[in-house]
């Protein structure tokens, strides 16, 4: 059964996407209210709205696919995500290469609705659907002694154009803590508002961590790898000095190069005001105990 956490309503519990429209193209109507104005105010209400199917699949990072945000959109249809499996190895008892559909008929599909936050200071809220991260690492069995785990995204440069060029090491690399990884809002996703998860978000299986900076949600996984050393990741090997493994929501630490204490929600129109950014991205009251006594300024 889908666990209930304070951030994670379901599609219930918030204006239904249709009913959101309708809601949209009606106050669009009224004279003098643009559209723009009306959604600006989204998401600073009460409940989380998730932003539109549009929105969420044609404004994209996936280096793989080039480096502009409708680039994926534009060029992951030719990603083969068919047949897919995920070699999962290292400190498991039960390695192996995992096929999709079989990963798929063992995990409990639930919907989540997450604030997403970018690094680069945009956001989005996102209805997943997919499994906790926990039951596919339980399905391998992760062994004692067992700190960390790797994430490797595919790497086939025929389909992901993005890879003939040098805009990161390639493949994408990503880590996690072992009690991050295990953590209840760590989830694999595997679709959007209900439907298959497009190419351009990470088809057929990518990870999603609420409360770190976009870039740690690694998408298309073909290699989980759980170890006792800290994995490198590919952000950190581009720009050390940037980004960190942590990586960790967090308005006090400003990234070098920009502020990190506001946000510009995607879909709030030309004149939407920008939201503050919340600690741990609104997930602090589940996620902080698992920082307690780090230095979040020098742990970033
Ligand atoms: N995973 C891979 N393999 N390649 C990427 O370029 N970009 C990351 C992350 N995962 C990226 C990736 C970044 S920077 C962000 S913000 C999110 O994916 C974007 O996810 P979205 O396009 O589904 O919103």
């Amino acid at each position: 059964m889908a666990h209930r956490w304070k951030n994670d309503l379901t599609r219930d519990d918030v204006t239904p996407y249709d009913a959101f429209l309708n809601r949209r193209q009606l106050m669009g109507g009224f004279a003098g209210l643009g559209l723009a104005a009306m959604a600006g105010t989204k998401a600073q209400a009460a409940d989380l709205e998730p932003n539109t199917w549009e929105e969420i699949t044609t404004y994209n990072n996936f280096y793989e696919f080039g480096t502009g945000k409708d680039d994926p959109a534009k060029n992951a249809h030719r990603l083969t995500t068919s047949p897919w499996s995920v070699t999962i190895d290292g400190m498991v008892d039960r390695p192996g290469d995992y096929k999709f559909e079989e990963i798929m008929a063992a995990m409990t599909i639930e919907e989540r609705i997450y604030r997403f936050r970018c690094v680069e200071a945009w956001s989005m809220v996102v209805p997943w659907n997919g499994f906790e991260l926990k039951d596919l690492l339980d399905l391998a069995g992760v062994q004692d002694g067992a700190k960390y785990v790797s994430f490797e995204t595919l790497y086939r440069p025929d389909e992901m154009v993005g890879q003939k060029y040098g805009s990161l090491d390639w493949p994408y690399v990503e880590g996690l803590r072992l009690d991050e990884a295990l953590h209840p809002l760590t989830m694999m996703a595997t679709g959007i508002y209900g439907k298959t998860l497009p190419n351009q978000n990470g088809a057929p299986m990518r990870l999603v961590v609420p409360w770190k900076y976009g870039f740690k949600s690694i998408k298309s996984i073909v290699k989980i790898s759980v170890t006792d050393k800290e994995p490198p990741t590919s952000w950190n090997k581009a720009n050390g000095r940037e980004y960190g493994f942590y990586s960790n929501v967090n308005p006090e630490v400003d990234h070098p190069r920009w502020s990190q204490a506001t946000e510009r929600q995607i879909g709030g129109g030309l004149f939407a005001k920008r939201i503050p950014t919340l600690m741990f991205n609104g997930y602090e009251e589940e996620v902080a105990g698992l920082y307690e006594g780090m230095d979040l300024q020098r742990f970033f």
